[in-house]
Parts: C-alpha cells; structure tokens; sequence
C-alpha cells in the first residue's frame, strides 16, 4: 500500500517514514530539500533495509502536484509534513509561511477532494493552544489567538482540513497536535538536523555539550513554575513517528467516528527547562555550560499533554522516558559529530 509522505526527509518525517515501513507501508517521500538533506535515505535504508520512492517537488508549484497525482494515483494515504517551522522567522517572513505552509496544503486538498476515498494526516502543533488556561491540556481547550504566524498557520491548517471534510465525505482526516518532539531513532542513522544555530531548546543543548556552541542560554528562570523555568511535554519522537502509523491505520480500517478528528499527542508529564538539562548531565555524564538570561517573547509558561483521547481512542501512549529522548539526542549528536 502506497503512503505520500511530504517533508518525509526532514525530523519528524523520516523517522514515520522508517515506521511505515517498518509495518509493510511502500513509501514515496516528496521534499524540496529546503531544511532537509538527500542522503536521510540512505540512513532510512539503513535502518529498514528499503529505500523510500523520493521526488523532489515544491508543493508551491501547483502543476507539480498535479502531475505527481497523476502520476501516483494509488496513493491511499498521505501524512503532510512539509512545511515551514521557525517560530522566529516566520515573525519577519509572515507571507512565507503563508505560502509555503497554507497554499500548498490547500493544492493537497484539491487533489484527494478528486479521489474517491482519502485519507489525511496533517502535523499540527500544541502551540494552537497558546498559553492553555488548565494542565494538562485537553483538545477541547480552545484554540487561542496565535503568537506568531507559523502557529497561525497551524491554525488555519487545520481549519482548512475540517472545512473541507465538512462537505466531502470521501476525505478522512486526522490532525496530530505534537507537544515537544525531542530525540533521534535509537540507530543514531537519522536524527535532527536543525540549519544553522538551533532555536529549539534539545538541539541547541547537545551542540554546546559538544563544543559546538559556548553555553546554553535558559530563557527566564522567573516563571510561575517549581524551579521558575518554563515547562513542556518532551515527546521521543520514534513515539511521535509511531501515532502517525496508527493514525493513519485508523483511517484506513475506517475507524474513524467522524471524517476529521484531533489528537493531542504527547507523553501527558511536564517537565522544566532545567529538569532537561539535568536529564543530559545525568545520561551524558557530562556538566552543561548554561547561564540564566531574560525571558524569550512568546514563550508560554507551561504546556504538556493529556493524553487520555490518544491513549483511549486513538490507542496509541508514548512508551519512551525523558532520559531515553535525551540520551538519543546525545547519541544522535555523538555520530554526526564523527
Ligand atoms: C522549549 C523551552 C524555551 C532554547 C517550539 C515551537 C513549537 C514546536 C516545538 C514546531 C522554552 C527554552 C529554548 C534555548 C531555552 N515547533 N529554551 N534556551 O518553544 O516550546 O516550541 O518548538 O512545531 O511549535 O513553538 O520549544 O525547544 O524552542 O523551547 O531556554 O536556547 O526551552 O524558553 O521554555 P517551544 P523550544
């Protein structure tokens, strides 16, 4: 069974990629290659022994997606990575993310609303919820003003999808809001590969424990939080790859209660900027250079999942602990160092 994965060699993409075929899933990976690299299919192959079908398009060229359609008509399932993810940039470059994140999703759309039966899984983000009013957060919290453009457009994302689904019955979709994803696949063949200097707070703590950067900067240490720093749900993301699996699953042994559902996924446990750190000194064995500086704006105080609807209905719980995430970032960031 064909599976279209867009974005499929960048984090989050090809570690689901190495999942779906691991349960037997054929895989066409498309990326433009913008905040990913070619040769994550040979670390893809190396683990699964497969190699992904791979096209480099840009869904921003409509007839690009048009003809791939054409082309691959018996795709039965698309999970829809691609997009553009920096908080930041997408400050000063709103229309980009506009673009690049709302116009493309929308020329996916137009192309399955064609197909008699389709099935959609879209990557969207706990950062819908802003600063949630109640922990852990629910996916009936409402869905607040967004602080930036990027999660606006994970807004509009999913509000697109649910449109759509309300006047096509032949589309089946689910939206999978992450929490924190963190980590690399315990092979240390693929992992994250962040351009430039990491915005992210994992990231941006294996490089300076690997001399890569002089010291972690902690955003604020005078939040309303136990130890003042800012608290997240920090998700392995072999598990997050997994949910998508059984997302996908769902839908394609009709499942599904109505055409278009949300799922929050996350492990449902918080855990503060300086308890990540403390789990890499403790795994690592190594001290971390840090100092404490001013709060970053939009920064929300405290996030983290519950994981009730995922766990019940979806049938899916994140099964790796905090310390496994971060060791396999380590160990990620070890391998590519050498
Ligand atoms: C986590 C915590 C920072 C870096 C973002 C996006 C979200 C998703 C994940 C795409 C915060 C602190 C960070 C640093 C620090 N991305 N930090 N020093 O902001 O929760 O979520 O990435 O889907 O949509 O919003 O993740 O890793 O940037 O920050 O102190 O150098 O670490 O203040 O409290 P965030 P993050």
């Amino acid at each position: 069974m064909k599976i279209l994965v867009t974005g499929g060699l960048g984090f989050i993409g090809s570690h689901t990629v190495v999942e779906l075929q691991n349960e037997g899933f054929e895989v066409i990976i498309i990326d433009d290659l913008s905040n990913a690299n070619e040769n994550v299919l040979d670390g893809i192959e190396h683990i699964t022994g497969k190699r992904p079908l791979f096209e480099k398009i840009d869904l921003r060229d409509k007839h690009k997606v048009q003809d791939f359609f054409r082309i691959y008509a018996d795709v039965e399932g698309v999970i829809h990575f691609a997009a553009s993810k920096a908080v930041g940039e997408s400050v000063n470059k709103p229309l980009l993310y506009y673009e690049n994140n709302i116009v493309t999703l929308v020329y996916l759309l137009q192309e399955l609303s064609k197909k008699e039966k389709s099935n959609f899984i879209f990557s969207s983000s706990c950062t819908v919820y802003g600063q949630a009013d109640r922990m852990p957060i629910t996916e009936e919290a409402p869905v607040k003003g967004a602080l930036s453009p990027y999660g606006n457009t994970k807004q509009i994302g999913e509000e697109v999808i649910r449109d759509t689904c309300q006047i096509q019955a032949s589309m089946n979709a689910i939206s999978l809001r992450y929490f924190n994803p963190v980590g690399a696949h315990p092979s240390a063949a693929i992992g994250e590969l962040p351009l430039g200097v990491p915005q992210n707070l994992v990231p941006f703590i294996v490089q300076t424990a690997m001399g890569q950067r002089d010291e972690l900067s902690v955003f604020g240490d005078d939040y309303d939080t136990p130890d003042g720093t800012c608290v997240r749900d920090y998700i392995h993301v072999v598990d997050l790859a997994k949910a998508h699996v059984v997302a996908l699953q769902r839908l394609l042994q009709k499942k599904n209660k109505e055409n278009y559902e949300v799922f929050n996924i996350g492990t449902g446990t918080g855990s503060s900027v300086l308890e990540v750190i403390h789990s890499f000194e403790q795994v690592s064995g190594q001290k971390l250079n840090y100092k404490i500086v001013d709060r970053r704006p939009g920064d929300v105080t405290i996030a983290y999942a519950d994981t009730t609807k995922a766990n019940e209905v979806l049938g899916w719980k994140a099964r790796s602990t905090l310390d496994e995430a971060i060791k396999s970032a380590w160990d990620w960031q070890c391998t590519i160092k050498n």
